[in-house]
């Protein structure tokens, strides 16, 4: 068949500029999209009397028709019809001929592929977001059921200070919160109509584009055209969110491969989420934790790549913005992809409170509250710090932790301490008295539970 474009050339496309201008392979996922602003349109066309109504009610229903028959798979893309957009069209006219040529009047594939891919990123915030929500209820459940369970937080990888499952895991809660938050911001700068921007300089028809931004679900219409065409701004956001979520996954899933290995065994990560080793019999891996860590790459490569595509570019289209669609669909697909298959996994592992209880007695993770102890009695901070360091200076030359020593052998290192010192420096009482919001106390980690359980709903 001969291109839509073909009047003014005299030979036809060669086969190696077909293939390789061709972005069909890729960009025919966003038929759907295409198709409902090709309907919105022709309405609009109809009712502006820019073409005859009969003519856009005859296009209305043929490209419903074909929407159809591609969700029923009988439709077969042509290579050489270039894109979604020519694809659809070149369809339609070969089902109702001349009226079919109609449907383009008062608008360029400039103006359809950034509507397009502007409808589709708002689909997809949606859905991940979804997701998003559903590991958030995952990570609150799991905090509801270990308020009490103690493991030691680290800085540097070196044990610091006892805290909470709850208050760790709901700590990877507030990330998503601004993961979502980020997405939201995202939609709201996709949630803005191009399409009535032409090739770049709009159009002499009396186009309605509120009408048609209202029957697309856009929140307002884009307000010049040259960079209506040009911007890909939405789809880096986009990218952007999604790198940073996917940070946010990969520190997660660092933290869940260290767990399980054996020296912590913090974790165990339930049979169907682990995989086992060709050669050696007895390895449990956590391989799905270890891929979301790797797939973070990926993204933030999609989104680097985009931002180099799009530096240098002069206003308005240019071929090189179709480079856009296989990184924002690969971050879509990759990221939808681990967002379910982490939260099960982390809803089916199993918190070995033992060790996390024995990790948190040894490191003397209770030594700032020796120290605020004898603050307490009276001791200059600065003061208390140098007396709780030479204590745990000896302590490790015996080979033993704050709690095993005797109150005489406090006394020599401070005459102010008294017997309630052991309770003073107990895990739980460490845990329970950082009781100010943000802290990991029982009580306040149920506060921001309740919080955040209504912020999901
Ligand atoms: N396939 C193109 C893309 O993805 C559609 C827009 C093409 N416009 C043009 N004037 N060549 O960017």
């Amino acid at each position: 068949m001969s291109k839509l474009w073909g009047g003014r050339f005299q030979k036809s496309t060669d086969k190696l500029v077909d293939d390789f201008n061709s972005s069909i392979r890729f960009d025919q996922r966003l038929y759907k999209q295409d198709i409902l602003g090709s309907i919105a349109h022709a309405k609009m066309l109809g009712k502006q009397e820019i073409i005859p109504v009969a003519d856009s009610r005859i296009i209305e229903k043929t490209l419903k028709e074909i929407l159809t028959d591609i969700e029923a798979g009988k439709i077969e893309f042509d290579i050489a019809a270039e894109d979604i957009h020519m694809n659809i069209e070149q369809i339609l006219i070969s089902k109702i001929g001349d009226v079919g040529k109609r449907l383009h009047t008062g608008r360029s594939r400039n103006d359809q592929v950034a509507l397009d891919m502007r409808m589709y990123v708002k689909d997809e915030i949606k859905e991940i977001q979804d997701m998003i929500s559903n590991l958030q209820q995952v990570l609150l459940n799991i905090s509801k059921e270990n308020l009490e369970t103690i493991l030691p937080g680290y800085t540097h990888l070196q044990k610091a200070q006892p805290i909470t499952v709850a208050h760790h895991f709901m700590a990877y809660f507030e990330m998503l919160k601004r993961d979502k938050a980020r997405l939201e911001d995202t939609y709201k700068r996709t949630n803005i109509l191009p399409l009535g921007s032409g090739a770049l300089a709009a159009t002499t028809y009396p186009l309605d584009r509120e009408f048609v931004a209202q029957e697309l679900g856009f929140d307002t219409v884009s307000l010049n055209s040259l960079d209506a065409v040009s911007d890909r701004d939405f789809c880096i956001e986009l990218l952007n969110s999604l790198s940073i979520l996917m940070m946010h996954l990969s520190r997660f899933s660092e933290e869940i491969i260290l767990w399980c290995s054996h020296e912590f065994q913090f974790i165990e990560l339930d049979d169907a989420f682990s995989t086992g080793s060709s050669i050696m019999p007895q390895k449990k891996n956590p391989d799905i934790a270890e891929l979301v860590r790797g797939k973070t790459g990926r993204i933030y490569g999609s989104l680097m790549a985009l931002l180099a595509t799009m530096k240098s570019l002069p206003l308005a289209y240019n071929k090189d913005m179709q480079e856009d669609k296989e990184p924002v669909f690969d971050a879509i697909d990759n990221v939808k992809m681990c967002l379910p298959v982490f939260a099960d996994m982390i809803k089916t592992m199993k918190i070995r409170k033992d060790r996390m209880y024995e990790g948190a007695k040894g490191g003397f993770t209770n030594a700032t509250d020796l120290a605020d102890y004898l603050v307490k009695k009276g001791v200059a901070f600065r003061d208390a710090h140098a007396i709780v360091g030479k204590i745990v200076f000896s302590c490790i030359q015996r080979d033993i932790g704050l709690d095993d020593m005797t109150l005489d052998e406090y006394k020599q290192a401070s005459a102010i301490i008294e017997e309630d010192v052991f309770k003073a420096i107990s895990l739980e009482e460490c845990v329970n008295k950082r009781n100010i919001i943000g802290g990991p106390s029982g009580e306040m980690m149920e506060k921001v539970i309740r919080i955040n359980e209504e912020y999901l709903t």
